[in-house]
């Protein structure tokens, strides 16, 4: 195996905000490329810094590490849930991390934001350019799925895993959808996926190029969603859903959200999106990389 270090980075940020809950924090964010396996590693470390006897103490907050394979966007939530008591309290991490498609070129970014609550209180951003070896995909799809039969399988990898499903015709799939959606969107030309989120796994932050709906099969959803502020984002409201709920339908592709797994259980999703399944893995997702700095 071929271990290659791309780069670090070492940031140390002051904060904004009342003296109370003023601080500094560090953050390291380490890049790995395993280029025989194409899979890129990111280990990231938070510290808070105190002040101890005059001297400057590193207390670690957490640790979060992200796999991934180039070309895919990957992004992770490590701290308290959206429903904990302590949320407001407590400091809470979202990594981004986004990288060029193989055989592009371009520029990976690993983006670290560090909130309170919902309050950001530092922001890091890592990006240097890259050249993807291969990617496998990250999106498990089947055309035939019977959503009460998904069931978690393997969770050997952290990127993804697959899923045990038994057939559900096509036509089924259809009637379904109708029956949810009424005449709402067209079901001609769709793709009906699960994916399978483990603890702290979520999505980046993305719209859609396509009419899209979702639901959840098992385990706590918790969405973000967002608005367009100009040519920026902000954070509209969080939702948190559960086995059988169904998340806002997308007709007119305006939702902008990041999907997330907050618990402590693998969450499985069921997506249907109206899109050919040859462009499932590109046709789907308007990426906003940087999570609140800049759409794509
Ligand atoms: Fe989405």
């Amino acid at each position: 195996m071929q271990r290659k270090r791309i780069s670090l980075l070492i940031v140390t940020a002051c904060l904004v905000g009342s003296a109370a809950v003023a601080g500094n924090y560090s953050t390291e964010a380490t890049i790995f490329l395993q280029k025989d396996e194409g899979e890129l590693n990111v280990d990231v470390r938070v510290s808070q810094l105190v002040d101890q006897n005059n001297k400057l103490v590193e207390q670690l907050l957490f640790a979060p590490r992200i796999k991934t394979a180039p070309g895919v966007p990957a992004s992770i939530y490590a701290g308290p849930a959206h429903t904990d008591s302590e949320y407001a309290s407590k400091e809470n991490v979202t990594v981004d991390v986004s990288w060029p498609y193989p055989n592009e070129s371009g520029t990976a970014f690993c983006a670290v934001i560090i909130k309170r609550g919902d309050e950001v209180v530092s922001k890091s951003k890592l990006q240097l350019k890259i050249e993807g070896p291969g990617r496998v995909p990250l999106v498990v799809a089947a055309q035939e799925i019977d959503p009460k039969s998904v069931r978690v399988v393997d969770e050997k990898t952290l990127t993804y895993v697959l899923l045990e499903f038994a057939g559900k015709t096509r036509e089924e799939v259809k009637k379904l959808a109708l029956d949810n959606y009424g005449n709402k969107v067209q079901i001609r030309d769709f793709v009906m996926s699960v994916l399978v989120w483990l603890p702290g796994q979520q999505s980046p932050v993305h719209g859609h190029e396509v009419w899209c709906a979702y639901g959840v099969v098992e385990g706590e959803l918790t969405e973000e969603q967002y608005r367009a502020a100009g040519n920026r984002i902000e954070p509209a409201k969080t939702a948190v859903l559960r086995a059988g709920d169904i998340a806002d339908l997308d007709v007119d592709r305006r939702v902008i959200h990041r999907v997330c797994n907050r618990s402590d259980a693998p969450l499985a999703t069921l997506h249907l999106y109206g899109v050919a399944a040859e462009r499932l893995t590109t046709g789907i997702n308007r990426l906003y990389p940087l999570g609140l700095d800049q759409p794509s």
